[in-house]
């Protein structure tokens, strides 16, 4: 029994959109396009949405040669082909893979009925092309318009239960990139619960593949690790609620041979900021399926009739240009159509924070002395870390009491922000609303407001606990606050802070059957105060942080252009910590600061220079006590800043290079950024190996105009761009330990 297919209000003049989805209602196949890439789909037999090719542009064909179908023992056959054994749901590739239809692998969502039943079987059953890009309410996702996006909506039907999954593309044409999402809908007359549902599952009809995954840990987040995919399952995620320090929600797929320059490869990006699941399963035949979205641990979504439930959105790119071309898909599609406000491509202040200079303590005189004498490094705003709100002298106490400590800050913040703003400067605040400590008096109020799980005593995290966000009531009470103190203290950027993983993942004022949705209802309650904060203050520069780089993916910025990458404030691990960064989100997404030496995590001195050129690979700022600065550091720190700034637009929008990897290469960290017209580029990095009598080391450009010339602006000598990319640069052989790297280079007629 083949399934009726219709188009569901199929637009009249589909043709004059921008027509990167094509449907050829003869083989039923679904093909998208990307300048540089193609994405295909077929509808099978019995309405079997089958996944036919992701890849480098390929023209015209249809790729439904490539699938195969033979009787497989032990893979079982949906009953509608009765005597038929080629067909099989455990071999065949598919864009959304249900349950206990006969499908044995990892699956992309899981159902369960009241009457004990567990089982999806999702067939096509109609789709829409709709101008622009979709939208997913209250939830952070890629934005465009007609002109610059197009999507797809695929419906998918579990006939028996009424089940709908709306598979949505995103299509970026010039971006190269594909976003995907799902809507569940339950249009049929039985309530049931989603236990597992993924945002994208991608099937390869063949391998080898290779996983690039991101693993840390706090103060060294996002480091790099690559392992070929084997027979069976590879998976990696998060159940701390947020996307966390320890695993990264962005991979990359690629072959054996692929490398920086050259290779087939592919991203996947969660647009998500809480518990996720990275899934990766090499089967049988030597497909691979790979999936990613919420984590089904500790997580479930009653559907009752009628209700409709999102999935985050996945963002995905291919490239053929290897490991760079992949990052540069992810920077300039997150830059163009992910981060939003003033300051994705414009210069950011330059800021101070006074964390690692003061800690908890400090008074007014201190902090005024500090921002004044940061005048000197040429600064334009400074920040006010934890401490200066209610009883906050340690971590033990105060968070949830988001006024003023007069104790500390005598005659209040308005009149502080009063004499920082007569400075010329702005001035900006660290906040942690999603916390409360015992000994505060939000605490003593509302004991009631944490997350707690009834009967049991609760897990602390740095001595304190997770605000129940979920409430309404709760949020207001926060946001209330911290609007009233932006409005009164003129506050110009924002530092929002989350110093713990979320525990105790029970709200008092839910029903024990939709305990299951806290995780999520707690990041959707994120999203909303975020989305309010910026909202009522557009102008606000706005950053997150969540103990450094505990909340750093593609969710958080679409809220704040910048995000602070790490607590490790060291010049040499940020090397690393940066490098990792980097493959999937862009340079100046990352808060990067010059701190004081020894450096507070790791105790290693390295020139203010070296740290000034390492922080330049982010967004620049200080935190440090610039009155214990000499006076020849503070002449060297500004000129840093100085340099910085003078090339910060090439930051900002240009092309980003990783020259040399420095988890293998034990002599140098370098890197590069190019001009999209590619008339000026700029290499920096730091020389990691000192030794006697040391060898030349070549740096190898990248990214130029091979038969432009190119003046280096600092010994004024003309280079081909083939030179620079093909015969090499020597690097400069400084006596001293991490010396640095930073050379200009401007194309001359
Ligand atoms: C963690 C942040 O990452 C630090 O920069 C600092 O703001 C502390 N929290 C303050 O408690």
């Amino acid at each position: 029994m083949f399934r009726a297919v219709y188009k569901l209000k199929q637009e009249a003049g589909v043709e004059s959109f921008m027509n990167y989805v094509t449907f050829n209602e003869q083989s039923m196949v679904f093909t998208l396009r990307t300048e540089h890439t193609m994405y295909q789909m077929q509808v099978r037999q019995f309405g079997i949405l089958c996944h036919l090719y992701y890849g480098p542009f390929l023209g015209e064909d249809e790729l439904d040669y490539r699938i195969i179908e033979l009787d497989r023992g032990f893979s079982p056959n949906p009953y509608e082909a009765d005597r038929d054994r080629t067909i099989s749901l455990d071999i065949l590739p598919q864009e959304y893979s249900g349950y206990g239809n006969g499908d044995y692998r990892v699956c992309a969502a899981e159902v369960d009925f009241q009457d004990g039943s567990a089982a999806l079987d999702l067939r096509y059953q109609g789709y829409e092309v709709l101008k622009g890009k979709y939208k997913l309410p209250g939830m952070p996702a890629m934005f465009g318009d007609d002109t610059q996006a197009e999507t797809l909506e695929i419906r998918l039907a579990d006939e028996y239960s009424g089940a709908n999954a709306v598979l949505m593309f995103g299509i970026f044409p010039k971006l190269d990139l594909i976003t995907r999402a799902v809507r569940f809908e339950n249009l049929g007359d039985r309530s049931y619960r989603l236990r597992k549902v993924m945002s994208a599952q991608l099937d390869f009809l063949d391998g080898p593949f290779e996983l690039i995954h991101f693993h840390g840990r706090h103060t060294m987040e996002r480091m790099p690790e690559r392992l070929p995919l084997m027979h069976g399952m590879a998976r990696f995620g998060s159940r701390r609620g947020t996307s966390s320090h320890q695993h990264n929600p962005f991979a990359i797929l690629c072959r054996p041979d692929t490398t920086e320059e050259r290779g087939l490869c592919y991203g996947l990006s969660l647009v998500y900021s809480g518990n996720f699941l990275f899934e990766a399963e090499v089967d049988q035949m030597n497909q691979v399926r790979v999936m990613m979205g919420i984590h089904p641990a500790h997580f479930w979504q009653e559907v009752q009739c009628g209700d409709v439930f999102y999935t985050p959105e996945i963002i995905m790119g291919c490239s053929e240009d290897g490991l760079t071309g992949l990052s540069h898909l992810f920077h300039d599609g997150m830059r163009q159509n992910l981060m939003r406000g003033k300051y994705v491509f414009s210069p950011r202040p330059v800021l101070i924070n006074n964390w690692e200079a003061t800690y908890f303590t400090f008074d007014e005189e201190k902090i005024f002395s500090i921002a004044e004498k940061a005048l000197d490094l040429g600064v334009d705003l400074f920040v006010l870390d934890d401490g200066w709100f209610g009883k906050r002298d340690s971590d033990f106490s105060g968070l949830g009491d988001w006024t003023v400590n007069e104790e500390k800050i005598r005659g209040g913040l308005k009149n502080l922000s009063e004499r920082i703003r007569s400075l010329g400067l702005k001035l900006g605040l660290w906040i942690e609303p999603e916390m409360v400590s015992e000994d505060s008096n939000l605490y003593r109020e509302h004991p009631d407001w944490c997350l707690r799980v009834p009967g049991r005593l609760p897990v602390r995290g740095r001595y304190q606990l997770n605000l129940d966000i979920t409430r309404q009531e709760v949020r207001d009470h926060v946001m209330e606050q911290i609007i009233s103190l932006i409005e009164e203290c003129h506050i110009s950027y924002i530092k929002w802070d989350m110093n713990r993983s979320l525990g105790n993942v029970y709200s008092s004022v839910l029903i024990p059957q939709k305990q299951g949705e806290v995780f999520h209802r707690y990041v959707l309650a994120l999203y909303e105060m975020q989305e309010s904060l910026i909202t009522r203050f557009p102008d606000l520069l706005f950053e997150n942080c969540s103990g450094g780089g505990g909340r750093f993916d593609a969710g958080m910025l679409y809220y704040s252009p910048q995000i602070w990458c790490s607590d490790n404030t060291d010049a040499v691990d940020r090397l690393r910590i940066q490098y990792g960064t980097s493959f999937g989100y862009p340079i100046t997404s990352m808060g990067a600061h010059v701190s004081a030496v020894p450096n507070h995590q790791t105790g290693r001195s390295v020139s203010i220079r070296t740290r000034s050129v390492v922080a330049s690979c982010g967004t620049y700022g200080f935190e440090l006590d610039p009155e214990k600065m000499t006076k020849e550091e503070m002449q060297e720190a500004r000129k840093g800043l100085e340099e910085y700034k003078a090339t910060e637009n090439l930051r900002l929008c240009g092309d980003f290079y990783r020259l040399s990897n420095p988890f293998m290469n034990q002599d140098f960290c370098l890197w590069q950024f190019v001009s999209k017209e590619k008339k000026e580029t700029l290499v920096e990095g730091v020389i990691l190996r000192h030794q006697a009598n040391s060898p030349v080391f070549y740096v190898y450009l990248r990214g130029l105009k091979a038969d432009a010339r190119y003046q280096r602006t600092d010994t004024g000598r003309v280079y081909s761009g083939a030179a620079l990319m093909k015969a090499g640069l020597p690097l400069p052989l400084e006596l001293g330990e991490y010396q640095p790297v930073r050379m200009i280079f401007r194309e001359i007629p």
